[in-house]
């Protein structure tokens, strides 16, 4: 099941938003120009993964995805990027440094089904990986854990051919818990957490991955029995 976040600007009122500088509206005027490319690439690779589900279980008798989420990020939280990160306000700018505007999130119901649907992506030959980053294996300090894949994938409209990245993180649904949760504390609280709720939040995040590796060894143990799929 495939969740699209959608969210609009008007190109047309952007002139009258106070919030953003004049060099911050001229890099949106730009960036409006290729949106759609980002938005193509998107949904190409969100079928892609779709059709993987599908290949799974059409030939393992198992769904890999328990579900994902599709999103473009929004000229907005581009803007704070840049000017968090302090890149120039340009295009090239920001199609060299923000690699996430194409973005989507795979849950996956094991830790293995993320390995298998990354080495089945890696080897389609209009995808390349541009950056890979393995919170399972390194978790954050925070206790986070997936896996960012960067990807570039050929996007051609009428007669003009772009390389656009896309950021797929892949998580089993109990790193997806933690992190919504561990999201929704840490930024939307009045309070900053302690270093006991830091610590607390660390632990969790450990026993929700010794939880899924059990799962995972109840989960194998049953399908080479051959009693799971009837
Ligand atoms: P940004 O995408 O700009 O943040 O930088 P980055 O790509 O260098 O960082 P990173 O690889 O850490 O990925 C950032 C994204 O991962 C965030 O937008 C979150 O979705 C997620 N993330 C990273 N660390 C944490 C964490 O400690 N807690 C939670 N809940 N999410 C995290
Ligand atoms: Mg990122």
């Amino acid at each position: 099941m495939l969740i699209n976040k959608e969210r609009r600007i008007n190109i047309h009122r952007l002139d009258e938003t106070p919030v953003l500088d004049q060099k911050s509206k001229d890099l949106i005027k730009e960036y409006l120009k290729i949106e759609s490319f980002y938005k193509f690439a998107l949904r190409e690779v969100s079928a892609k993964v779709e059709n993987l589900d599908d290949y799974c279980s059409m030939n393992f008798s198992h769904n890999p995805i328990h579900h994902m989420e599709a999103r473009l990020k929004s000229p907005e939280s581009i803007i704070e990027k840049i000017h968090k990160r302090g890149y120039e306000y340009t295009i090239e700018s920001l199609k060299e440094n923000v690699y996430d505007i194409s973005g989507i999130r795979v849950v996956c119901n094991y830790i293995r089904d993320i390995y298998m649907l990354i080495y089945l992506l890696e080897e389609q030959e209009d995808l390349e990986v541009r950056i890979k980053k393995d919170y399972i294996l390194n978790p954050k300090e925070s206790g986070y854990r997936s896996v960012h894949v960067v990807f570039q994938t050929r996007v051609t409209m009428s007669s003009e051919t772009r390389w656009v990245p896309v950021e797929i993180q892949f998580r089993t649904i109990a790193m997806d818990m933690w992190a919504s949760l561990e999201h929704e504390l840490r930024y939307k609280s009045k309070y900053e957490l302690d270093d006991e709720a830091n610590e607390r939040l660390r632990m969790y995040a450990d026993e929700l991955y010794k939880i899924d590796t059990n799962m995972q060894r109840i989960f194998i143990k049953s399908t080479s029995e051959g009693d799971f799929n009837d």
